[in-house]
């Protein structure tokens, strides 16, 4: 593993940015701040290097950042309705950062805090964060791990593990915002996705929280069940997508087991980089990047809206409120664990 200095806070805390690899031109690079994916080079087609994630050059910019490039989410990604949830007789409330919601646990969220490495190889590395009882409003003190491995057959896994001293919520994401032709390389919404699902949760309306049920996608621009350019359908006029401006929806994965299966292949035409999404988890959230204006990310380069996609592997959002659901609730001493895997190939 290679280290660097990635930059200084105000007040003095340096930031690290550490690389790791395989022996076919996988290389990816971490910062410790909020266990974020700075980069992830991938040979194209012609062997060129291609860095398929949007981020920015250095620390700074992160901590001004506010789009969650390539963060490590948690301890719960996504919505929460009300910013509160109940258990076992007590509320606990959270941060409404979001229209009366949270989302994505708020500011004190482990996208923003400093991890501590743990471990690391030439391939891997693991970071670790202690989250204190109701520092994000959520119960029990809880130990945090993510692990980076880089692999031969050209994947990078993300391993999550987490436990607490008391029953609570783990519900961990990376953020990561995929162009697979290359980041800054413009509109991302021509990649073809296939989604392997049936089924989504439709939104009660703005704010991006579940009516609870699972709604079928044939026959709506949800059904990707079949590979079909991301932004195809953007412009159909479909109500659910105007809710969010775009996609920004859970879908159902359509899991035979509860162990890692594949959820998603996307396939960017220019580079020939085809990308594989394998989770444990049962749901994966589309996010067609619907920021308006543009952000300047590495070298200067201009990112827009829809420039990039999000393929966020879950519980469905505000599970914890939605009986129906399956529930992100780790018990007391309970260990959390949780794996998404992406894997390039051409
Ligand atoms: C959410 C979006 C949000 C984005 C950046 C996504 O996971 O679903 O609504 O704008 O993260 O915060």
């Amino acid at each position: 593993m290679k280290k660097k200095v990635f930059g200084t806070t105000a007040d003095g805390r340096k930031g690290y940015l550490f690389t790791i690899g395989n022996n076919r031109g996988l290389e990816v690079s971490v910062t410790d701040y909020g266990a974020s994916i700075v980069s992830i080079i991938v040979l194209d087609r012609n062997e060129k290097p291609t860095d398929v994630v949007l981020g920015y050059d250095s620390l700074e910019e992160y901590l001004r950042g506010d789009s969650y490039f390539g963060a490590t989410v948690g301890r719960n990604c996504n919505r929460i309705e009300g910013a509160a949830f109940s258990m076992d007789g007590r509320t606990y409330k959270l941060e409404d950062n979001n229209f009366g919601n949270n989302l994505h646990s708020g500011s004190h969220g482990v996208s923003f805090r400093f991890w501590n490495l743990k471990a690391c190889t030439d391939n891997s590395l693991t970071l670790e964060l202690e989250d204190k009882d109701l520092e994000q409003g959520f119960p029990g003190n809880a130990k945090i791990e993510v692990s980076f491995t880089v692999t031969e057959d050209n994947a990078l896994v993300i391993d999550y593990r987490a436990v607490a001293d008391q029953k609570t919520v783990f519900n961990f994401t990376n953020h990561a915002y995929f162009n697979l032709n290359g980041e800054g390389s413009g509109t991302a919404m021509g990649h073809l996705l296939s989604l392997r699902a049936s089924h989504y949760t439709p939104f009660k309306g703005f704010g991006g929280i579940p009516t609870g049920e699972l709604a079928e996608v044939a026959g709506t621009v949800f059904d990707f069940r079949e590979p079909k350019a991301i932004g195809k359908d953007l412009g159909a006029g479909d109500e659910q997508l105007g809710f969010t401006g775009g996609y920004d929806h859970n879908f159902v994965i359509d899991k035979a087991s509860d162990g890692v299966e594949t959820a998603a292949v996307v396939y960017g035409q220019e580079s020939g980089i085809r990308m594989t999404v394998s989770t444990d988890c049962p749901g994966i959230q589309l996010y067609s990047a619907n920021f308006s204006g543009s952000k300047t990310g590495k070298g200067g380069k201009e990112y827009h809206g829809r420039d990039a996609f999000c393929l966020e592997t879950q519980y469905f959002p505000n599970a914890v409120n939605e009986p129906g659901f399956a529930t992100p609730v780790t018990e007391a001493g309970e260990i959390y664990r949780s794996r998404t895997i992406y894997k390039f190939d051409k």
